[in-house]
Formats: structure tokens, sequence, C-alpha cells
């Protein structure tokens, strides 16, 4: 048995290796408080979407590993990335989750950022000794930053590979979400949720195509689902097909994870060309979905607020190019499916919150081994081998904390 101690905790990972999962890895403080340490102190992450900085001063806030966050479109049409906190006492200097400013007042004794993150006025400076200079006390900027198409990454520690290595195999299915064979994606609209469950279980979730057919049966039924019935058939080869005619497949691509499958032609209403049903994962929180039946690209990003509470920004995104009744249209339909007023979206908050829940018995090892016995990185229909492939990238984070987490 291999396991690998860390000071709060040990992790078996030649478990992890047979698809076993141990319940106090969604439940344990202590885990969370190493996860925020170990993976997303130590790795790159998704910070904002290039067209929600449309304006110098448009700016976005978040939290990394803890940290407060702030990215802000400058003068120069350059997105910075700053810590989100005033050199003077240590508030924050933009306390929104979003919006646009022409400076950044620290409400405390306003002293005042630039969009560039220069300090660029102190009331009362003269009270200060000689010594001090506001080009010494601006904001600092997080030490790497990178844009992978329209997609905003960095990280808070200089201790990481090339954003490249990070991304590894997986660049191209990331940069198909991007394009989806119809140009640049833009920012339509964000919403954000709250869940009372683990950050992985959304992961997960979203790598999983086991569930879909039965826990979405009921919205499959529904009126906007008119193609449901077709779309439900296809799941597990359906109807007179066999897993391989389905093209369904689980990949682990390097360090990341894709679902991805052909959708079949009836399920098509709103395009006809664009049949690649995909979904990929970059560890540790960002979860991109193309749905070709619904035309509709959605990013959620996991944002852990606790080992048992996860805040998701829940984008909707469309071609950049679409008019605007297109675009009116393909958000329109977001929100009943992914979105705000959607039954997809719901079923799988409450049913993570019922796992939280149920994770806290004293059960056994949860079982992740469909298709185990298959080798290799890809799976078929309902394999899990890429939810297996998250666990596998989870421990050697949580396990090693010199990591520096390039593809494998
Ligand atoms: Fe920010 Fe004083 S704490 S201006």
């Amino acid at each position: 048995m291999s396991r690998e101690t860390t000071p709060n905790m040990s992790i078996d990972t030649s478990k992890i290796a047979r698809g076993l999962v141990e319940r106090a890895f969604y439940t344990s403080e202590d885990i969370y408080e190493e996860e925020q340490k170990r993976i997303f102190g130590k790795t790159w992450v998704f910070v904002a979407h290039r067209s929600e900085f449309r304006k110098p001063g448009d700016f976005r806030t978040l939290d990394i590993a803890g940290q407060p966050v702030l990215a802000v479109l400058g003068d120069d049409s350059r997105v910075r990335v700053f810590y989100n906190t005033c050199s003077h006492r240590g508030p924050l200097v933009a306390t929104e989750p979003r919006g646009n400013k022409a400076s950044f007042r620290c409400m405390y004794h306003h002293w005042e950022y630039d969009r560039q993150g220069r300090l660029a006025m102190v009331p009362r400076e003269e009270g200060y000794a000689g010594a001090f200079r506001k080009e010494d006390n601006g904001l600092i900027e997080l030490p790497r930053v990178e844009i992978f198409e329209g997609l905003i990454f960095a990280a808070i520690t200089e201790d990481v590979p090339s954003f490249a290595d990070f991304l590894g195999v997986a660049a191209p299915d990331l940069a198909y979400l991007e394009t989806t064979g119809q140009g640049a994606l833009e920012v339509l609209g964000c919403y954000d949720f709250l869940y009372k469950g683990n950050w992985k279980l959304l992961y997960e979730n979203t790598l999983d195509d086991y569930h879909a057919q039965y826990l979405h049966a009921g919205a499959y039924k529904m009126p906007e689902y008119e193609y449901g019935q077709a779309y439900a058939s296809q799941a597990l080869g359906g109807r007179g097909r066999s897993p391989e005619e389905s093209n369904r497949q689980t990949r682990a691509v390097g360090m990341h994870s894709v679902l991805e499958w052909r959708d079949a032609p009836e399920t098509l209403k709103y395009q006809t060309e664009r049949i690649r049903h995909l979904h990929v994962a970059i560890f540790p929180s960002f979860l991109g979905l193309y749905h070709p039946g619904w035309d509709v690209t959605n990013y959620r990003i996991l944002r852990p607020e606790g080992i048992g509470m996860t805040r998701v920004h829940n984008y909707v995104l469309g071609p950049a190019n679409m008019d605007p009744e297109g675009k009116r249209a393909l958000a329109e339909r977001f929100h009943y499916s992914y979105g705000p007023g959607g039954r997809i979206g719901l079923d799988d908050v409450r049913v993570f919150e019922h796992c939280q829940r149920g994770l806290r018995a004293n059960g056994r090892d949860l079982l992740l081994a469909r298709g185990i016995d298959k080798p290799g990185d890809q799976g078929g229909a309902a394999d899990e081998h890429n939810i297996r492939n998250f666990w596998s990238t989870w421990s050697r984070y949580m396990s090693a904390p010199d990591v520096k987490g390039g593809a494998q």
C-alpha cells in the first residue's frame, strides 16, 4: 500500500488507483486547508474571460487560494491581475464582484490607485517622512498571468510550469471550446450561485456521463427539451446503438480530463454543423461545456468557500460576431438548460447537497471504477477514466508539496 503522509492527513494512492475514494476527501476541514495550499496555491487558476474587459477600468474580483485578487483593464488595453489589498493597512480596494471604475479608492483613508495599479493619490501625503514614495506603494501584480485564446489564467506563485506545459495535450480541446468552429466567443452573461457541497462534486459531475439519463430524466420530458428523448436515447448507446456507435468517450488528457461525443443529427435544432458535444475540465477549477443541441457554451468556474460550500461562476458565451437577436435567443436557451431557470443545474445542485450530507456517514469508500479493466487513458460510454484521472492529479498535488504541476 502506498500511503503519502502530509502534516494533517494521509492519502492512500493505491486506493485511488483502484477507483476508491475516501469520504473524508469531501468532508475533512484538514483536506480543505491542504487543498487551498497545495492545489489552488500552486497551480494556474482561471481568472476571467478577456471579453469581460471591454472598457478601461472594467474589473473582476475573486479569491485564489484564499487570497483576494483584482483583475482590471488598464488604459493601455492590458489586463493586469493584482492582489486586492491596500498597501496602507490592508483592506480590499475593490469590494464588488465586477464593475467599472475610473480608479480604485480605498474606503479607509482614501488612498487611490489608478487602473494600472499605481498609487496615484495619498491624502495629506506631506505627513509622511521624506522616504515615502508613491511609486513604491502601488498594487502588487500576481507573478504569473497568461491569456490562452480568450481565457485568462493566473498563479499566485512563481513556482509553476509555463502555461503551455500546464495545459499540455489538453490545449486543442480547450481551444475548440473557445471557437467551436464559429469564431471567437464573448461572455453574454454570468451569474454566481452557491451550493452546500464540496467543489469536487461538480468537477466529477461535469465529467460523469453515467448520471444524465437518470438524474435528469424529468428535465428531458419538459416541453423545452422537445428533442429530449432523442437526446436521452444517445446516452449509454441508447436504443439500438452500441456504446461504440454512440462515440462517447471519457478521456484523460494529461492532468486534465474530457467527456465528449458526437451528437446525432436529430438532436440538432439551432445549428446543424457543430456536432461535437464536449466537456473539458482543466484542473482544478475550470469546467467548459459545449452543447450542440442548444448551441450553448457554458463555463463553470469553481470557487471553494469551505469544505462543504462552493461558489460557482456560471458563464454563458456565444460567438462575438453573432447578431443581437441570436445572442438573446442563445442566452434564453442557456436559462432553461444550464442556467438559473434550468432543470439541469437544479437537479445537480440538489444531488450535491444530498451527497455532502450522505458523505458524513461512516460508509464505504466511494467507487469510481467503471471501465477500470480497460487499459489506457480512454474509456467509452459512462466509463470513469476521466474522473479517475482527476483523482490521480489531485493526489499527486496533495501528496507532493513541491510538485510543479506540469502535464503528465
Ligand atoms: Fe487603505 Fe488606509 S487602509 S488608505
